[in-house]
């Protein structure tokens, strides 16, 4: 048990939440629609990391979403912020102290694919660590040493399947950031198998395998990546871009989070 579990239990309750969420770039407004919400700001819960990026609140909430108890951090702390892999160990580790069997990671991304274009809701199949970075450097014991076949979890794959429709399945590659990648370093990582980049989720993945939750996970895709249409990246239109998906994504979330009641 964390101590942040404690301090969340004593004003929440201890009724276990049933599936965490991690809320990305732009898209926290989900929290919202929680009821009965148990708020907590990251800097109230210890070993919370304090998150500095805009679009990115830094708040758990915790409560009823579409019936079923969930935790929900609207933001997370990236590697490129404080150059910490393990920066979301005590959040992950927490929701599972919180009783949470799964976890649902978001993120915004770029598209490596010209068929994957802005505005694509693409659920991670399987990542590729490019970073070379691991938030379990340093941990002693056998626990260390996660298994990461099938780390996203095949049947909560066909679960968000059913929840929405047209989604894209692909690689997802993490970059540390927070410079995006050049157009060559795009070019290297779809030859690799990547469908689409980003600067997180794959820290929170291996830390939710290691803590034994269920991982699923879901890129909406903001941009095509460095070098596919010529134009400049910017962290502005990731965060417009992110807005202009919300509807589809709120709804995907929601019917996932129903396949838990
Ligand atoms: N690269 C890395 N991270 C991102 C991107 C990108 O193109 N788009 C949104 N987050």
């Amino acid at each position: 048990m964390t101590q942040a579990a404690q301090i969340i239990r004593e004003a929440a309750g201890d009724e276990p939440v049933r599936l965490g969420l991690v809320l990305g770039s732009g898209l926290g407004a989900l929290a919202e629609e929680v009821e009965d919400a148990a708020v907590f700001a990251f800097s109230e819960l210890p070993g919370f990391p304090a998150s500095g990026v805009s679009g990115h609140a830094g708040a758990l909430s915790v409560g009823r979403l579409r019936g079923v108890r969930a935790a929900l951090l609207s933001g997370r702390a990236h590697y490129y912020e404080r150059g910490d892999p393990a920066a979301m160990r005590t959040p992950i580790e927490t929701l599972r102290a919180l009783g949470a069997e799964a976890v649902l990671l978001t993120n915004s991304a770029g598209s490596t694919r010209a068929d994957m274009p802005p505005g694509s809701l693409m659920i991670i199949r399987d990542h590729i660590n490019f970073s070379g970075l691991n938030p379990l450097i340093g941990e002693e014991g056998d626990a260390r040493f996660v298994n990461m076949v099938d780390a996203y979890d095949p049947e909560l794959r066909a679960r968000l399947h059913e929840a929405g429709a047209g989604l894209f399945e692909g690689v997802y590659a993490w970059f540390s950031g927070p410079s995006f990648e050049t157009p060559a370093e795009i070019e290297a990582i779809r030859v690799l198998g990547a469908d689409a980049v980003g600067m997180s989720t794959v820290p929170e993945t291996i830390l939710a395998r290691r803590f034994g939750l269920r991982v699923a996970a879901v890129s909406v895709i903001t941009n095509f990546a460095a070098g596919m249409t010529g134009q400049a990246l910017s962290h502005d239109e990731t965060k417009t871009e992110a807005a202009r998906a919300q509807t589809r994504f709120r709804a995907l979330v929601r019917h996932f989070v129903e396949s838990f009641a």
